[in-house]
């Protein structure tokens, strides 16, 4: 695994911004694997100034996201349906129609598991997977002890997890126990992987993701395994390497 270390958030962001316009301006077709999190909303916001300078164009690009709740609506302010449109989707120039979020608001979750995964394998590969790191190890939504041959799945949320995220809801009790997130080999197929991480409150984890044991009880540790994988981490994240 490749670290790129950088000094901020600003940096991690600038620095993954530059990869990725680098890369959408050479492919035709790009498939990008993209996350939600608190982590990767600089790097979004970097995107829509390229786009508005004319640096980049989304319009032959594909997108497929990680992983949404369970029980929320599209129209939900804390649905990742809505942070993707509000953080990206609605600033650029992307065809909707080339835009896949898992549903979370069906009643049939098993029949849309498998409707995402169809449409992931369509696409053939993910050309390039951005993913954040949850302080349990977690990727997308894969918690600890997940299967590493997992495509997509309907998970129940770590309490660590629903913890990590209340910041985002009114109270712990809002946020939802379940979610459905893309596996984790589908994450492993994927050409190119870019990990970002920030700040001190991500330093164990990176270290255990970094140097720790393979193991399915942490789930990001799989990604020691993949061929090419960045990270592109801050010095508080890189202070317990
Ligand atoms: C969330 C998301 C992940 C994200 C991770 C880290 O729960 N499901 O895709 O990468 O946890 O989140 P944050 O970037 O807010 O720290």
């Amino acid at each position: 695994m490749k670290v790129l270390k950088v000094k901020n958030y600003d940096e991690m962001s600038e620095q993954a911004c530059s990869i990725l316009v680098d890369k959408i301006n050479n492919m035709k077709h790009p498939v990008l694997g993209l996350a939600t999190g608190s982590t990767p909303e600089g790097l979004y916001k970097k995107l829509i100034e390229q786009y508005n300078h004319g640096h980049v164009s989304f319009k032959d690009t594909t997108t497929f996201n990680l992983d949404e709740y369970i029980g929320l609506s599209k129209n939900h302010p804390n649905s990742y349906h809505y942070y993707m449109k509000n953080h990206l989707f609605q600033h650029i120039d992307i065809n909707m129609d080339q835009v896949h979020v898992p549903k979370g608001d069906v009643i049939d979750i098993q029949n849309e598991c498998v409707e995402y995964e169809k449409a992931i394998l369509d696409h053939d590969k993910i050309d390039v997977q951005i993913l954040g790191l949850g302080t349990n190890g977690h990727i997308g939504f894969n918690e600890p002890g997940t299967s590493f041959t997992s495509r997509t799945h309907m998970v129940d949320l770590a309490e660590s997890t629903r913890q990590a995220n209340a910041r985002f809801f009114e109270s712990l009790n809002d946020v939802p126990t379940k979610a459905i997130t893309m596996g984790i080999e589908a994450i492993m197929e994927s050409k190119e992987i870019i990990v970002l991480v920030s700040g001190d409150r991500k330093a164990d984890a990176l270290a255990r993701f970094m140097n720790g044991d393979i193991s399915e009880d942490f789930p990001a540790s799989i990604l020691q395994n993949h061929k090419q994988v960045t990270i592109i981490a801050d010095e508080a994240a890189l202070s317990k390497i």
